[in-house]
């Protein structure tokens, strides 16, 4: 036997062990599940499916906040625990990071709890927003935001980031992590733009698929002490609502539905999340939570999701007292379980939730087989979690928390996302010799680079807890030493109740230090929000900002003007003033570092813009269209602003070397049944550094029955080349690639003519 043959054999061995091996233990986690729920009272079920906030079980003067330090109150834990049977628990308490030794003692008291106080001593299952790094846990590893891993289109970055994630989150005690988010980033207006990988649906199942597997393992299991379940959310079409306002009505068609916001969660759901979070909105006039379509049909059945499905914060109770679909709780409580959602995240009066759901099975109005069903997914997970052998953990037994490694990580992801939109005459990279001003909001604070859910949900404590880590400024001046470089805020932030707003701060002085240095360094942007508070009525950026820009730029100095934003703020009147731009988004603890190394050179920029970055409020357009979105001005005709028209396109990034895209070529000229064609194309670097490349594949529709897009990316691959090198690009497409939704939800790829494109080269292929 040869070689080849000889490994295959090996394989085939090796996947027969395995996949009996996993039979066997799901085997017994399904009959172990099953002799548990036999035992339970429908008291103990309806427990399970309730899920309360820390701050309910801690010593305060209400439920809604506890004292600081935090303390469990014993007798609340009891009463949730024992008396109510909570299943789960979620967030820190009074919104801030604890240590991983405060994390082990809490959970520990916990689990000692329920698995020795309980009747059916059921452990909890804690759960946590750990969304870039372990975000609640002092001292742990925080990476970039997702936006900004999407823009380094490496998914080698999402892996690293939720392996190291994973780790980090189980040495705090914690198993079950509500990350990550899959939304489509269709809509710069949307508040929590930065949580997710962006607006293009391949790319944003790409990045979540390896999120996926950095968190729940590629060959280990989630019982693994280094791994966690993850929560894709939040399904479905939570991204887009009409007024672009957080938990606000999204409009969307069944078919859109589909082609763009439900791809990247079935990718997630085929890869095994554990379980999916819902939507807090409301989708054409149906609150999400009530769906059953949604969550019953199209989750549950069409996908064959089988993990547990949870309610985002309050969307039970939401039902009655916000979209007015319910009299009351509990007609809340019973349009939401029977719609299936398992577990309720109420997460204050669980007394009333359960009470409402027992009585509702009680009186035949939730059936017990609905409740047996949520409680069966719960149980399940938990065991597969192996939360009955190891309920909580010790930091002793993680000596990789926050290594060295991991930082370098998050370091590389900053720097491999970094992009550069602008760079008139080759100005950057900037001299180490140069004397610059570093100016604007957004220079001299960890909270900006880190953005919401950073330590605390609003970010307001950030700074206090990332203090050894660069700001922009203390980056820069490590990088060319601090007598180069002068600082004067300019324009400052300051905090408005649960808002911020900002103000001029030594205005003038900005604009008089411009004059004496060769460079200024702007930096503008957004402070960080979360959720709710960062809704905005302008997506212009600031006016204090843009006078600030104007202003310093009638110095007469070349401006580098750095953006560090969640969301792309429109910057049309003062971009032709900059002599560069750079777009940090939301970087991180290592974000002022990387941007360091790019302004002077010892990085060359690689990112690409993972969204359409527009130029006007009123022009909101995806690159994926329709044409009749481009009806250019036209002389004498009554076409006035109607052109597409993006400050920068999505997928543009400049580097500070040049690429040159040759010799498109295609395996056949059609696509036919299912073959796949092979596109070939080479890549050249040009310039005289290193760097590395994001080569985009996309396709258009020619003309279909219904109005195509002008185009879509297909696949995207990144890679590094010397200077002079060559490489050629290979990926493969076929017909799937090419389909479309049509209006009553079906794919289809209609046969005719499409163009494929990358770079500028351009070819057309034939479906038949
Ligand atoms: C957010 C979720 C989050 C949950 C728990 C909600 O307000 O929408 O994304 O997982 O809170 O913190």
């Amino acid at each position: 036997m040869n070689k080849a043959r000889i490994i295959r054999l090996m394989v085939l061995v090796c996947w027969v062990v395995l996949f009996s091996c996993s039979v066997k233990y799901n085997d017994t986690i399904d009959q172990k599940v099953e002799n548990l729920l036999e035992e339970m009272t429908l008291e103990e079920k309806v427990g399970q499916m309730a899920q309360i906030t820390l701050d309910v079980i801690g010593k305060g003067d209400d439920r809604y906040n506890s004292y600081e330090p935090f303390l469990i109150d014993t007798a609340m834990l009891r009463k949730a625990i024992v008396a109510y049977h909570v299943g789960s628990i979620l967030n820190t308490t009074n919104n801030y990071a604890l240590s991983p030794d405060k994390w082990n003692e809490i959970i520990g008291f916990i689990q000692q709890v329920a698995m020795e106080e309980s009747r059916l001593k059921i452990p909890v299952v804690y759960g946590i927003d750990a969304i870039h790094g372990v975000t609640y846990t002092d001292g742990a590893t925080i990476f970039p935001q997702q936006i900004t891993l999407a823009a380094t289109f490496n998914p080698v970055h999402a892996y690293n980031m939720a392996r190291v994630a994973a780790y980090e989150t189980r040495a705090s005690g914690i198993p079950w992590n509500f990350s990550p988010v899959l939304d489509l980033g269709a809509d710069p207006r949307f508040s929590r733009q930065f949580e997710g990988f962006g607006e293009d649906p391949y790319l944003i199942g790409m990045m979540g698929e390896q999120m996926m597997l950095g968190y729940e393992g590629i060959t280990d299991s989630i019982s693994s002490p280094y791994k966690v379940a993850t929560c894709v959310k939040h399904f479905l079409g939570y991204s887009v609502p009409a007024s672009g306002k957080d938990r606000t009505p999204a409009y969307i068609p069944e078919n859109m539905l589909r082609e763009y916001h439900l791809e990247p969660f079935k990718k997630a759901i085929a890869a095994g999340t554990e379980s999916v979070m819902i939507n807090s909105g409301i989708i054409n006039g149906v609150s999400s939570h009530a769906s059953y379509e949604l969550i019953t049909k199209i989750l549950k059945e069409e996908l064959g999701f089988e993990g547990v499905v949870v309610s985002d914060w309050m969307d039970i109770i939401n039902l009655h007292t916000r979209d007015k679909i319910a009299i009351d709780n509990k007609e809340a409580v019973k349009l939401a379980v029977n719609a299936g959602i398992d577990m309720s995240m109420i997460p204050y009066e669980y007394e009333q939730f359960c009470k409402d759901l027992i009585a509702l099975v009680k009186e035949g109005e939730v059936k017990e087989s609905r409740v047996d069903d949520a409680v069966r997914r719960i149980l399940k997970m938990k065991m597969k979690l192996g939360l009955w052998e190891n309920p909580v953990t010790k930091i002793e037994d993680y000596p990789e928390f926050a290594s060295e490694k991991s930082s370098q990580e998050a370091y590389d992801a900053a720097a491999e996302a970094i992009t550069l939109l602008k760079n008139e005459n080759q100005i950057l990279p900037l001299s180490k010799s140069a004397s610059v001003l570093v100016t604007g909001p957004n220079a001299n604070s960890m909270r900006v680079l880190n953005g919401g859910w950073s330590y605390s949900w609003r970010v307001e404590k950030t700074d206090r807890y990332a203090q050894q880590y660069n700001t922009i400024l203390e980056a820069i001046q490590h990088e060319i030493g601090e007598v180069n470089v002068q600082y004067v805020p300019g324009v400052s932030y300051v905090e408005t109740g649960n808002y911020y707003e900002d103000k001029e701060d030594r205005f003038e002085e900005a604009i008089r230090q411009a004059k004496k240095v060769d460079v200024v360094i702007l930096c503008l942007g957004e402070n960080s929000y979360s959720e709710k508070p960062g809704d905005l009525n302008d997506l212009t950026l600031s006016r204090n900002q843009l006078n600030l820009a104007k202003e310093i730029t009638k110095a007469g100095k070349p401006v580098i003007l750095v953006l560090n934003e969640g969301r792309p703020r429109c910057i049309r009147e003062i971009e032709p003033s900059m002599a560069a731009v750079v777009q940090i988004y939301f970087p991180g603890n290592y974000g002022g570092d990387a941007l360091a190394d790019i302004l002077f050179g010892d990085v060359n920029p690689s990112g690409k813009l993972p969204y359409t970055y527009p130029s006007y409020p009123n022009s909101l357009v995806t690159y994926y269209h329709k044409s009749a979105e481009e009806q250019k001005r036209a002389e004498g005709a009554y076409i006035y602003e109607s052109d597409y028209n993006p400050q920068y396109e999505f997928g543009y990034g400049l580097s500070y070397t040049n690429f040159e895209y040759s010799n498109l070529r295609i395996s056949s000229k059609t696509i036919t049944g299912n073959k796949t064609v092979e596109i070939f194309v080479d890549i050249t670097n040009s310039g005289s550094r290193s760097g590395k490349e994001v080569v985009i594949l996309y396709t258009s529709d020619l003309y279909a029955s219904i109005t195509p897009d002008v185009k879509r990316l297909r696949r995207f691959t990144k890679i590094e080349l010397d200077p002079g090198q060559k490489k050629t690009v290979k990926f493969e497409l076929n017909a799937r690639d090419l389909a479309f939704v049509t209006p009553d939800g079906k794919w289809l790829t209609e046969p005719g003519d499409f163009e494929i494109k990358t770079g500028s080269l351009k070819q057309v292929i034939k479906y038949e």
